[in-house]
């Protein structure tokens, strides 16, 4: 497979050193300092684009892949407001986008044992639930959208959970925000060279049950990322992560 690299941070060094391992080439890699070649020429020449850059390029780099009609696959979170958008131009255009929050298998699960817990805990009212998220300080959105798919997921669950609220927590400190009986808090803490851990807290006055992903680097998700990128090959049309891992108990 010929892969596009649109960004080249942290994530997209791990991508290319996986896909390369699993004996796919680069063909195009694209930064903040070689954005002009971000062309319909240049990107035809790949059979897939992964993107993991910053919330105000993501946009662009999906509208240069819908136009070279070059399917993408998008880990760069912030965007989720023109998801709708989006989507209707792929399905409309008949192009193909994959997205997700978070690639990592480990957190996918996570995602869909915490919908099942959501429904349980619907049961026991007397719980009151919170998430947590701690990231490194370069983090550039808040609350992450790992920690807004968990937060969807409780209020998909929960009966009374309406919808989520963020607070952006200093180390050491506890929130501060007024949350109304239907809101979900997410607290959203930043630590020097954390990759991504989040908790699911259901607290009540005689207990508390916390519900845990850490990830220990970001391989996780630059494997993900890639599986995704095989996984398009040959569809069209608009998909998350889950129609990929499709889980079933
Ligand atoms: N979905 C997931 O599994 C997952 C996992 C980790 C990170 N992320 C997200 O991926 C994104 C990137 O994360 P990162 O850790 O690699 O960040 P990073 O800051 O290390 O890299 C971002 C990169 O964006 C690129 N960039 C900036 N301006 C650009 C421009 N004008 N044109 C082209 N490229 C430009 C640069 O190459 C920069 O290095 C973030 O949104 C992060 O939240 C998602």
């Amino acid at each position: 497979m010929k892969i596009a690299l649109l960004g080249y941070g942290k994530m997209g060094r791990i991508i290319e050193k996986i896909a390369i391992d699993r004996k796919n080439e680069i063909v195009l890699k694209i930064d903040e300092n070689n954005a002009h070649e971000l062309t319909t020429e240049n990107l035809k020449k790949a059979d897939v684009a992964i993107e993991f850059s910053i919330p105000d390029t993501v946009l662009g780099h999906i509208d240069a892949c819908f136009k070279a009609n070059v399917p993408i696959v998008v880990g760069t979170t912030g965007w989720y407001g023109h998801l709708q958008r989006i989507k209707d131009d792929c399905v409309d255009g008949g192009h193909t986008l994959l997205y997700a929050s978070n690639f990592s298998v480990g957190v996918n699960v996570f995602f869909h044992v915490n919908k099942i817990l959501a429904k349980l805990m619907n049961n026991y009212p007397y719980y009151d639930v919170q998430v947590e998220e701690i990231h490194h300080t370069q983090k550039l959105d808040s609350p992450s959208g790992t920690a807004i798919t968990i937060a969807e997921g409780i209020i998909d669950g929960l009966a009374d959970k309406k919808e989520w609220v963020n607070e952006l927590v200093d180390a050491g400190a506890s929130a501060q925000e007024v949350v109304k009986p239907d809101q979900v808090l997410i607290e959203s803490l930043r630590v020097e060279n954390v990759p991504g851990t989040h908790t699911v807290i259901y607290d009540s006055e005689v207990d508390t049950i916390e519900f845990k992903h850490t990830a220990h680097n970001r391989n996780g998700f630059a494997l993900g990322a890639v599986l995704a990128a095989e996984w398009v090959q040959g569809k069209k049309g608009f998909y998350s992560v889950k129609d990929m891992f499709n889980f079933s108990l």
